[in-house]
């Protein structure tokens, strides 16, 4: 019993070190990115109209690449190459580096036409920018509830959630994890409706015989530091649509310079001005690591697999794994799980004061449930007059409301944790470290069910 005195009561921690996530940084990415910077290649992006840029606007990305950089507006080399190169992983035609998710996800959304008055289902358990990206495109988020065991958007919530005004459905692929799309797709389908994945946090996963982010008419990527694939920051939009491509090729690269007076009107709308170039220097950095990803996703399968595996194996009485439509291919950016304290009697917060007490840093859920951000419960977002939600051309103005969301308040206030260590340089010791936390933590069950939350300030969230 002695080993298992607690940290929070003065015992050794299982841990004194941190752990070892960190950025994947080659020998040669630094001598790359050096040599560009003595060529003076940040950037090759250019926003006006130079003789060749509409004729090259449609081209697939393996076409680009080949195509001369001094048609400026499709932006220099190693974006082309990182774009091309990203298309012929995922199997997808055409692909839009550009400066992080976030504004991949506003790109996306308006390249697929939604604007004012419009909805897109999301669901509210993510990190912030999948439902603000839909106000930064001018639409209306509308959440629907999580399946409790796949942490994603649920189906059935999903269509009930559907109205005269919705126009496209964003599943989250939260945790990597593909949850029930084919399901979301039928709905789609059904209903006419465009989807929007958010699958930043998912490169290079087979969801039946596509890779996420294909599935949809539209799939965004992230490239920031903590994910599976890291350029510090940047993002990809895919699509397998022509005109999508060229619509996120405009809003990318100050787009209203490009149509003129015999464009349709379908390309004007939407390309208002935004500058989402991703520079050369970091693109290089992408090219460079997506040869590494599939090293990198399969140190996250092994390290996962190893820690639910342990984990189920010795206390699948409290702890329950995320559940993973896509298990094969699956390389998850964070290790997901529900604790069941109704079975263990001790509160999710205690476990995860006692587990970062013992060094094992854990994460309670998402910063906060989209939905409770103030920005959407009193729908404030332009000016002072609650636009878009109160925009005419709403038809639920007046109506708009959060529903009520069990599964994500209780997955969220009860019982998620998360663990971000599973990438590369961690291994299986480090997991074992993870079990050994929790090995205190249930030998020591009887103590720590006793504790009552109410009277302890001892939690703090996030991570
Ligand atoms: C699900 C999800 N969507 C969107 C984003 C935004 O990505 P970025 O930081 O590249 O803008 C993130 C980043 O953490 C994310 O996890």
């Amino acid at each position: 019993m002695k080993n298992n005195k607690l940290a929070i009561d003065g015992g050794n921690p299982v841990r004194t070190t941190e752990f070892r996530s960190m950025p994947f940084i080659t020998e040669e990415m630094i001598e790359n990115v050096s040599s560009l910077m003595r060529e003076g290649r940040l950037t090759r992006f250019i926003g006006s109209l130079v003789p060749g840029t509409n004729e090259i606007m449609g081209l697939k990305s393996f076409q680009v690449e080949k195509i001369d950089d001094s048609v400026t507006f499709l932006g220099g080399p190693s974006v082309r190459k990182l774009e091309s190169k990203w298309s012929k992983c995922h199997g997808v035609d055409y692909s839009i580096a550009v400066n992080s998710a976030t504004s991949g996800l506003i790109a996306a959304i308006m390249a697929i036409g939604i604007g004012p008055g419009d909805e897109v289902i999301c669901a509210p358990f993510s990190f912030t920018a999948s439902a603000t990206s839909i106000v930064l495109a001018n639409a209306i988020p509308v959440f629907a509830d999580i399946d409790l065991d796949t942490f994603c958007l649920s189906p059935d919530a999903a269509e009930k959630a559907v109205t005269q005004s919705t126009k496209a459905i964003m599943p989250i692929h939260w945790n990597s994890n593909a949850g029930e799309l084919d399901a979301i797709m039928s709905i789609a389908k059904s209903k006419k409706l465009k989807v929007i994945e958010d699958a930043s946090q998912s490169p290079l996963m087979l969801y039946g015989d596509k890779y996420l982010g294909t599935h949809g008419d539209v799939g965004v990527f992230s490239l920031n530091e903590p994910k599976n694939i890291m350029t510090g920051e940047g993002g990809i939009v895919v699509t397998h649509d022509s005109s999508i491509a060229v619509k996120c090729r405009l809003i990318r690269n100050h787009g209203e310079a490009i149509p003129d007076q015999n464009s349709t009107d379908d390309l004007v709308t939407n390309a208002i001005g935004y500058n989402f170039r991703l520079v050369e220097l970091l693109a290089e950095i992408g090219v460079i690591q997506l040869d590494h990803l599939p090293h990198l996703n399969k140190v996250r399968k092994e390290n996962y697999t190893y820690l639910v595996d342990q984990l189920v194996h010795e206390f699948g009485e409290f702890i329950i794994p995320q559940r993973i439509t896509h298990l094969e291919s699956y390389s998850p950016y964070t290790a997901g799980f529900r604790w069941l304290s109704k079975n263990s009697k001790i509160h999710r917060n205690i476990v995860a004061h006692v587990l970062r007490s013992e060094g094992i840093p854990v994460a309670c859920g998402v910063s906060r449930l989209m939905s409770d951000n103030p920005l959407f419960q009193r729908q404030l977002a332009y000016g002072n007059n609650h636009c878009p939600f109160a925009c005419h051309l709403y038809k639920g103005r007046g109506k708009y409301s959060i529903p009520e969301l069990p599964n994500a308040k209780r997955l969220q206030n009860k019982e998620y944790l998360g663990f971000f260590q599973i990438g590369w340089p961690n291994t299986i010791s480090d997991m074992d470290d993870i079990v050994k936390g929790f090995k205190k933590i249930l030998a020591n069950k009887k103590y720590l069910s006793n504790i009552d939350l109410s009277k302890t300030d001892t939690f703090i969230p996030g991570r």
